[in-house]
């Protein structure tokens, strides 16, 4: 554990990660389907995704959470690992059907009881816990009511935030109400990738607009319920969407894409008003957002602290292979041009300076929100030695070059105040299953050891480097 690696700059060149500040705040990131496993334990209940992963071919080799990184039974030491990293916060999220089981009563506290002990255990190694109350995992109760295109499901998860505050808010001061809301909305209810597996485009936007309505009422509660400071957020997925031309055509396609990725989320959460543009091209497709009186009020209500998970970035064209910008059924092509660029396990392009541009362009479109980054990072096909380690070079290089974004745009103005990699461990990749592997400490999944990776050693050394503690 004592190497002491420096990813390679530009020879000579000073590194831009040492231009953070030694108050930034370090962390990593997980969720709790993802690594939790015991989902029938103490009064937890199925969630969207319990039922997901029993539909066959829904996720890769029908895997399921059932296990996963068994951190239910392992926290004190997943703590452990994160203290022994030198980090200072944790981004956990809160099984909701674990806490509430069913979406709607009271609170379940032999399910509530882990989440007390996970913010004690935290709190007791000197690691800020940083909540997210939604992360994907619906009761499956709520998905039989009409899940998230159905109003209500606002108000019940505003009722389950405020149970959960109630119970952790004495100890966990920062609270990110979803996890982007984009995939819950668009990869669950339009194109049926992810739980609950519609495929509806007016049920995918029905469910951003009552995903980002849950938000704005959860903060509201969340605020009045407070009895001293607290940091209140969301927490988005921003992927850039660039024209591959200068041509009308490509510049309509990536401003599409960015519309209904980005702005859909963005615009009503900071102004207050959907995008008209994305609005008419809803409105071509014969969709509608289920907006009634007050609730663009509600969405924008303030918050402290906009949470940028960043992957990787694309490019659009208007122009198909056969050179026509309109499809079989007269709608605009949209297509995402392959650069010759690197490429993650995932099929994503490695595209840092797009990472710097978005957050200049955040900073500049939605002024005086300062942003954390709440996830970034990569799956690789890691290869362990004998000894489970994995010299995983690949992601060194991937969080040096995407932290040197973060410090660029930083230098150009963007007001970025914390980093964290996602993830702590190897986890369940939604419906890739455990083939794509984030983790920078490896999980073996056989005997659930933990090894930290040539990636976790790196950033250890990183965040002392530049909190100059040596
Ligand atoms: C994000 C999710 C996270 C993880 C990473 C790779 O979209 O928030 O749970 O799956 O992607």
């Amino acid at each position: 554990m004592d190497s002491d690696l420096t990813a390679p700059t530009t020879m000579g060149q000073a590194d831009p990660i040492d231009t953070l500040p030694p108050t930034f705040r370090w962390g990593v990131a997980t969720s709790s389907y993802q690594i939790e496993g015991a989902v029938a334990e103490d009064g937890r209940t199925p969630s969207i995704w319990d039922t997901f992963c029993r539909v066959p071919g829904a996720v890769a080799n029908g895997d399921h959470g059932d296990v996963a990184c068994d951190h239910y039974h392992r926290m004190p030491q997943d703590v452990a690992l994160i203290a022994d990293l030198g980090l200072d916060t944790y981004r956990f999220s809160v099984a909701w059907p674990r806490v509430q089981p069913g979406g709607r009563g009271p609170v379940n506290p032999a399910g509530l009881a882990f989440y007390d002990r996970l913010v004690d255990e935290l709190l007791g190694r000197g690691v800020d816990p940083w909540v997210t109350l939604y992360h994907w995992d619906l009761p499956q109760e709520l998905e039989d009511a009409g899940g998230w295109p159905v109003r209500d499901t606002a108000y019940r998860f505003a009722d389950y935030a405020e149970l959960v505050f109630d119970a952790l808010g004495d100890r966990v001061k920062t609270w990110t109400t979803l996890n982007e809301p984009w995939c819950s909305a668009m990869l669950g209810y339009a194109y049926g990738a992810h739980a609950p597996g519609r495929r509806n485009l007016g049920d995918g936007i029905a469910a951003a607009h009552h995903l980002l309505l849950g938000h704005g009422l959860a903060v509201q509660r969340l605020r009045a319920a407070a009895s001293g400071p607290v940091d209140l957020g969301i927490t988005v997925n921003l992927a850039t969407a660039d024209p591959a031309t200068d041509s009308p055509a490509d510049r309509d396609a990536a401003r599409a894409a960015d519309g209904l990725g980005n702005r859909l989320y963005l615009d009503p959460l900071i102004h207050g008003r959907y995008p008209e543009d994305v609005v008419a091209d809803l409105a071509r497709e014969g969709v509608r957002i289920p907006v009634e009186d007050g609730d663009l009020a509600v969405i924008s209500t303030p918050f402290d602290v906009l949470g940028v998970n960043f992957y990787f970035g694309q490019v659009f064209s208007g122009v198909d292979e056969r050179g026509r910008d309109r499809d079989d059924d007269g709608r605009p092509v949209q297509r995402v041009v392959r650069r010759e660029l690197p490429r993650t396990a995932m099929d994503w392009e490695i595209v840092p300076e797009s990472f710097t541009e978005l957050l200049v362009r955040l900073s500049q479109d939605y002024p005086g929100v300062p942003m954390v980054i709440t996830e970034n990072g990569a799956a690789f096909d890691d290869r362990p030695d004998a000894d489970g380690f994995v010299a995983d070079d690949d992601r060194v290089a991937y969080l040096a070059e995407h932290l040197r974004a973060v410090a660029r745009a930083r230098l150009a103005g963007a007001d970025v105040r914390g980093y964290f990699a996602w993830s702590l461990l190897d986890n369940f990749e939604w419906a890739y299953g455990y083939d794509k592997r984030f983790g920078i400490v490896r999980v073996d999944y056989d005997t659930q050891r933990r090894t930290p990776k040539r990636s976790a050693l790196w950033y250890r050394d990183t965040v002392r480097r530049v909190r100059r503690e040596r």
